[in-house]
């Protein structure tokens, strides 16, 4: 049994810590309350490499029945769709908000008798007098209550307030939520806590004030930020884990419990902030039609699943990198299959070798640049890379930490580079960035050869021979040949030595001249 949801808000923490420090990220291990030989030696052998470290789990838990690990899992259809009809009142926390006015009308088609919506507004939210309206109309009666989730006394008396006016509360809805976004470097206990208030210990109030109610349905409504863990949402994701959690609990314990981790709903809180907005679009999830998410919730309530994902997923950005939390679903397994499964983490390093291999110094560089553009173009929302100037500041081009955050991911990916977390503060314009990049993949690493550092030189030095300049001739007679003794390699002298037998008398003057004049240079 799931013991401790509050425990729980650690893995939700983790799961950003691990999106927002990939390079520094190990994973997450449950350890058994009572940690004994047995579980010391699994741990050990977790991080010595039979788990975690050798087989690239980084979510286990270590148990009495062995090492278990975490998987995202299809959920069938329940058998029997036996749709719920609320047999009294529902309350809807965050009645007010977008989602809850979905939930609040689909209970209405769901013939509830009635709904109490709340929030800290209350009836002076915006629409809240019209939503009542359309609900009575729809034949359900509606009440609007300003109410704290976060006070256990007020949310006590709200309770009390439902029993004494009937009928009695048969269902729970907890939307109540609110957002503050930042990663977890400048997170501290003050935007933990204003987070975890209304979601968190709302939730904790509800489940214990509700204990005695006999419901018939008991509702969290959690995140997507919770299940993969969302950089710079680390107090959010924490508080929606604590609601995953309880949710277990509760059907561990006999009680009516399920918390549904939403994907974005079309016109909800995921598109409250410009900032948020641009998140939503770069991520693999797709917004939702919240028709289709309300189905999908009538679906949900008819099962006895406690803990359910409901979200839109654009699996192939993935890929196959994708953490075994995931790899298991088909799509995802077949995406990984498609980018060759034998494609190791160095594959970004050795397609940039590729792309750069041959090419001056000079176009190297401007490759990276373009590569920096295009990405930069790309986080920030741009349609082409041309909107990115290459020596205007970061700063100045709209990033801030959680878009720089997620540029140098993206340019640790496509360049297979270990970069530093200060990226694009230590190097910061596009420019600056590219002749980073460019020293990174030439002058560090198993790949490189101090020879072509010297081949750079020599060729910046040539440039400086100007066209009439009498010792033209000379230079390039004398490259040709080291390029033609390069090409033989040591071990073709025979098949150099053929190629001198087939040369014309010409040619044979000019290399032995050539020759000369090397002893001499010598
Ligand atoms: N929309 C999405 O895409 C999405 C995705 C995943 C999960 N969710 C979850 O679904 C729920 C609803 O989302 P939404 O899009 O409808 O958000 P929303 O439009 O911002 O509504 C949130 C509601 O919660 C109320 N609220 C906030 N703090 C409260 C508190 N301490 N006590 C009581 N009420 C409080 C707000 O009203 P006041 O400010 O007046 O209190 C508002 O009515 C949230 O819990 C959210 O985390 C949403």
């Amino acid at each position: 049994m799931l013991a401790s949801p509050v425990q729980g808000q650690v893995w939700g923490l983790g799961r950003v810590a691990g999106a927002e420090y990939r390079d520094r990220w190990g994973g997450l291990v449950d350890l058994p309350p009572d940690f004994d030989d047995a579980a010391a030696a699994r741990l050990c052998a977790v991080l010595a490499g039979g788990g975690l470290a050798g087989t690239g789990e980084d979510q286990v838990a270590i148990r009495d029945a062995g090492v278990l690990a975490r998987r995202l899992a299809r959920a069938p259809l329940p058998r029997e769709l036996r749709p719920w009809t609320p047999g009294g009142t529902v309350l809807v926390t965050g009645g007010t908000g977008a989602i809850g006015g979905h939930v609040a009308g689909w209970l209405a088609g769901r013939h509830a008798p009635r709904v109490v919506l709340t929030s800290r507004s209350g009836p002076d939210s915006l629409g809240a007098a019209v939503l009542a309206a359309d609900l009575a109309t729809a034949g359900t009666a509606a009440e609007v209550i300003a109410c704290d989730v976060a006070g256990r006394a007020e949310v006590a008396s709200l309770l009390a307030r439902i029993a004494a006016t009937g009928p009695r509360l048969a269902g729970v809805m907890h939307a109540a939520g609110v957002l503050d976004d930042g990663l977890l470097d400048g997170m501290d206990a003050g935007r933990l806590a204003s987070v975890m208030a209304a979601k968190a210990a709302g939730a904790a109030h509800l489940d214990e004030l509700t204990r005695d109610a006999d419901l018939e349905q008991f509702v969290l409504f959690s995140s997507a930020a919770a299940t993969f863990g969302g950089a710079g949402q680390g107090n959010y994701a924490a508080a929606n884990a604590f609601l995953d959690g309880l949710a277990q609990r509760r059907a561990a314990l006999g009680e009516r419990g399920l918390s549904v981790a939403w994907g974005p709903w079309a016109g909800g809180m995921a598109q409250a902030s410009d900032a948020a907005r641009d998140r939503l679009r770069r991520g693999p999830l797709v917004e939702m039609d919240p028709a289709l998410a309300i189905r999908a919730l009538g679906q949900a309530l008819a099962g006895h699943d406690s803990l359910l994902a409901v979200m839109d997923v654009d699996w192939d950005q993935f890929g196959a990198t994708a953490s075994p939390f995931v790899r298991e679903l088909p799509e995802v397994a077949r995406t990984a299959r498609e980018a060759g499964a034998a494609a190791g983490p160095d594959l970004g390093r050795q397609e940039l070798t590729r792309r750069l291999a041959g090419l001056p110094r000079a176009r190297q560089v401007q490759v990276l640049a373009d590569l920096v553009r295009g990405g930069a173009a790309g986080v920030l929302g741009h349609a082409s890379p041309e909107a990115i100037e290459a020596d205007r500041a970061f700063g100045d081009l709209g990033f801030d930490s959680l878009t720089s955050l997620e540029m140098r991911q993206h340019l640790a990916a496509v360049t297979g580079l270990k970069l530093p977390a200060t990226l694009l503060f230590d190097y910061p314009t596009p420019a600056a960035l590219a002749e980073h990049l460019w020293a990174e993949a030439f002058t560090s690493g198993p790949g490189h050869l101090p020879v072509l550092d010297e081949l750079d030189r020599l060729a910046a030095l040539l440039a400086s021979v100007g066209r009439g300049d009498e010792a033209r001739s000379e230079i390039t007679a004398r490259l040709d040949a080291i390029a033609q003794e390069f090409r033989a390699g040591p071990e073709e002298g025979a098949a150099a030595g053929l190629e001198l037998q087939a040369a014309t008398n010409d040619e044979m003057f000019n290399l032995v001249e050539q020759e000369l004049r090397d002893s001499e240079f010598d």
